[in-house]
């Protein structure tokens, strides 16, 4: 059986774009874009994972609707490939080719090849059109969607990048099928977040339905990845720039940030799973803080657990080498710092995030030499 399409939009004015939710997208690709290709350059930004299993099937399709040409480039796995020099690569391809700004890219990938395609496309010509096809979980909840864009630096993740919207974003389930198990979770990590953020329901519904979600049963996985585009859809459209209301979906990233940069992006870490460790020690700050009970960080670190996600640091393996004053040292650096000060996204319970600017050093390290496994009080 066919899925319904699910339609959410994101509402910037002359900016706004679909993000289209159904199975076998790419061939119903001239429904889902926002205008004809015909006549145009297309171009395909991937990696090798995801372009061995969707690229020709994406360059047939493009071709279906008149693209002029189809170029793809496809770059290595990993968050070492969101850098300078891969940037560069990206940009001297779709310039060699003569792009002008009829030209569309698509990005066919994850969270690195989004952001980094999305950058490259904001910076070549100052600005070509380009399409969002998330390939994994977490591309598809989050970082398709928004508008963020980057590289990142030396100094941290994230560092050098750029508002700059897609004109659609096309989440087609199916892709999904190909994911190693792990990348499921870890994208799911970041679902769970918009129940911790700003829905107790949802996450209720998740602690029902997490196992079908992850298992890629399609009424399931189509219910989480509308409710979390949504939320996240009208959190952009609110606050684009992240000045209020959107610094919430950073829930679990101060901390996550500094493990996967303590990480050295080395494959011991993906990206949501960072988030799972970082949210979990969101919620035990809001405790030690008094903010929330202990029994709701219990409820969270207990969903994580049974969803076979990490919520210690101890859980990285093998083991990071730095103390907590180094991941100090290491979120300090994070762009969520403001004026030397740290910022988080605490909790008054599930669902219910705001934002802390007065944490105390002190507390933050004593709940990460707790998750570390040292000082257990
Ligand atoms: N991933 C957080 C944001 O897009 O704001």
């Amino acid at each position: 059986m066919i899925m319904r399409n699910r339609t959410v939009r994101v509402e910037l004015g002359a900016r706004s774009y679909a993000i289209i939710i159904g199975e076998g997208l790419t061939a119903r690709l001239a429904e889902c874009l926002p205008f004809s290709l015909a006549g145009r350059a297309a171009f395909i930004l991937t990696d090798d994972n995801a372009g061995r299993y969707h690229a020709q099937a994406l360059k047939e399709a493009l071709m279906s609707v008149g693209a002029a040409s189809v170029e793809t480039l496809a770059l290595p796995p990993g968050e070492k490939t969101k850098s300078f020099p891969y940037l560069e690569q990206t940009l001297s391809w779709l310039l060699g080719h003569r792009i002008d700004r009829q030209s569309v890219l698509f990005t066919l990938g994850g969270g690195v090849i989004g952001d980094l395609g999305g950058l490259a496309a904001a910076l070549a010509m100052r600005g070509i059109p380009f399409v969002q096809v998330p390939t994994t979980l977490l591309a598809q909840v989050d970082s398709s969607v928004g508008g963020k864009t980057g590289i990142n630096t030396s100094q941290g993740k994230n560092l050098v990048g750029a508002f700059y919207q897609p004109v659609a974003v096309l989440c087609s389930l199916d892709m999904l099928k190909t994911l190693p198990r792990r990348e499921i979770l870890a994208g799911y990590a970041e679902v769970v977040k918009y129940g911790l953020l700003g829905d107790l329901e949802f996450f209720e519904w998740l602690e029902a339905k997490g196992r079908d979600v992850c298992a890629l049963e399609p009424e399931s996985l189509g219910h989480a990845v509308e409710t979390s585009c949504r939320m996240k859809a009208d959190i952009v459209a609110r606050d684009e720039r992240e000045q209020e209301v959107r610094a919430l979906l950073n829930l679990g990233h101060t901390f996550g940030h500094a493990l996967e940069a303590a990480a050295e992006f080395d494959g011991r870490l993906l990206h949501g799973e960072a988030v799972a460790i970082g949210t979990a020690l969101a919620f035990r700050l809001s405790v030690r803080r008094g903010h929330c009970p202990p029994e709701v960080a219990d409820r969270v670190e207990a969903h994580f657990r049974a969803m076979n996600l990490p919520v210690d640091i101890r859980d990285i393996q093998p083991r990071l080498t730095v103390g907590a004053d180094e991941l100090l040292a290491l979120m300090e650096h994070d762009k969520k710092a403001e004026q030397g000060r740290l910022v988080f996204i605490l909790v008054n319970g599930i669902g219910q995030a705001f934002v802390a600017r007065d944490v105390l050093l002190e507390d933050v390290r004593a709940v990460l030499q707790q998750s570390m496994g040292m000082n257990r009080k």
